[in-house]
């Protein structure tokens, strides 16, 4: 497993480049990779303006890079250039202070207009100062990063989705592996299949869902872990049901039924891949679980979702479930938003189908 350092260079509290970052950064702990931040704004002021590198906490942050594999850089973007904050300190660095690394380039602005100033300013210097790969960079609209009062961050999925291909893609590069792709795939090649929560094939989601929440509510609780439900509630044979969508050896989306009472199933860890959304696969996953209740003799369906997931709000309507929340409200306000959804009869899909 790699070291990644990163580089924080926003001189604000909060941050929504630091956002940013910190989403990339629940990525790169999924995947095994140790992460070691180095933040400008908490280094000295004056020896850093004064160019000292020998101060101990500059030595100490220019040995974090030293030692690092690869590199994430982040900046919002200043008067139409990296922040000065990013400046002085890659002014303090040695030449070839990133020699042979692997360097993923972010940045966060106002204006797409300004979307070239990863490749025209910050590209150049990270070359310069003998960068060994430089992937492609994201810039992100400042509006699509919300910022809650009290932690948490939601970036709009136009952010998010690319955001976490060109991460996925940096860490192929930091592993030599080729660039991963996120081609539409043939939904009629796309298997759905029972699982169990302990499955290898399950871990995708499961690690996923964890990076998903976390920075979401900006806190780690039982919720955000996925451990306030047993894992063995999604078993078969205490009625519930795991499903996945698999697609040439990968799992794409998934989502489980638990019991609720005597009728109902509770619908918990709905998930898509960043790299397959918008193709529908929510909806499948929906349906197959519908499909699970309707043979385990549930009557209906019951799921909470959190505040902080519009997405998946949307996708619960559009496939008819009923809100038990006043829709027009700010869903912070209310909190656990609440759906239900009708069942038919098991005898009643089955005369469909076979008419
Ligand atoms: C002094 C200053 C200059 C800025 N100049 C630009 C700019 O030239 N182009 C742009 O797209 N955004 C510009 N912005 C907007 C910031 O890039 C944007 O709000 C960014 O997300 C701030 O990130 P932060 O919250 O991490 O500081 C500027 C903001 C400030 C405070």
């Amino acid at each position: 497993m790699a070291i990644i350092a990163t580089i924080s260079s926003s001189p604000s509290v909060p941050s929504r480049t630091d956002a940013v970052l910190d989403y990339v950064t629940k990525v790169l702990g999924s995947h095994g990779h140790t992460v070691t931040p180095i933040v400008l704004r908490d280094l000295p002021a004056e020896p850093l303006l004064r160019g000292r590198a020998d101060h101990p906490e500059i030595a100490a942050a220019a040995a974090v890079l030293e030692t690092a594999d690869a590199v994430v850089v982040t900046t919002p973007v200043y008067k139409a250039a990296y922040s000065g904050l990013l400046k002085v300190f890659l002014d303090l660095l040695p030449q070839y202070a990133l020699k042979g690394k692997t360097v993923l380039p972010l940045a966060t602005g106002g204006t797409p207009a300004h979307v070239l100033v990863i490749d025209y300013a910050l590209r150049p210097v990270l070359t310069s100062l003998g960068a060994g790969s430089i992937g492609q960079g994201w810039f992100v609209l400042s509006s699509h990063v919300r910022l809650y009062d009290g932690g948490g961050l939601l970036l709009d999925p136009t952010a998010s989705v690319p955001l976490y291909q060109v991460t996925r893609s940096f860490l192929a590069a930091v592993a030599g592996e080729p660039t991963v792709e996120s081609a539409p795939v043939q939904v009629a090649a796309v298997e759905a299949v029972r699982a169990r929560p302990e499955d290898p094939e399950s871990a995708p989601l499961l690690a996923d869902l964890v990076v998903e929440y976390t920075p979401r509510y900006g806190q780690t609780n039982e919720n955000t872990q996925l451990t306030e439900v047993p894992s063995s509630d999604f078993h078969a044979e205490r009625d519930g049901a795991f499903v996945l969508l698999r697609y040439c050896g990968q799992t794409l989306a998934g989502g489980a039924l638990r019991r609720y009472d005597e009728h109902t199933a509770e619908v918990k860890q709905m998930w898509t891949s960043h790299l397959h959304r918008r193709q529908g696969l929510g909806r499948r996953v929906l349906a197959e679980l519908e499909a699970a209740a309707v043979d385990l003799g549930y009557r209906s369906l019951y799921l909470t979702t959190g505040p902080r997931q519009p997405e998946a709000a949307a996708l619960y309507l559009a496939a008819g479930f009923e809100p038990q929340f006043d829709v027009e409200a700010d869903p912070e306000s209310i909190g656990p938003l609440a759906f239900r959804k009708e069942l038919p009869a098991s005898n009643d899909v089955a005369l469909k189908v076979a008419s």
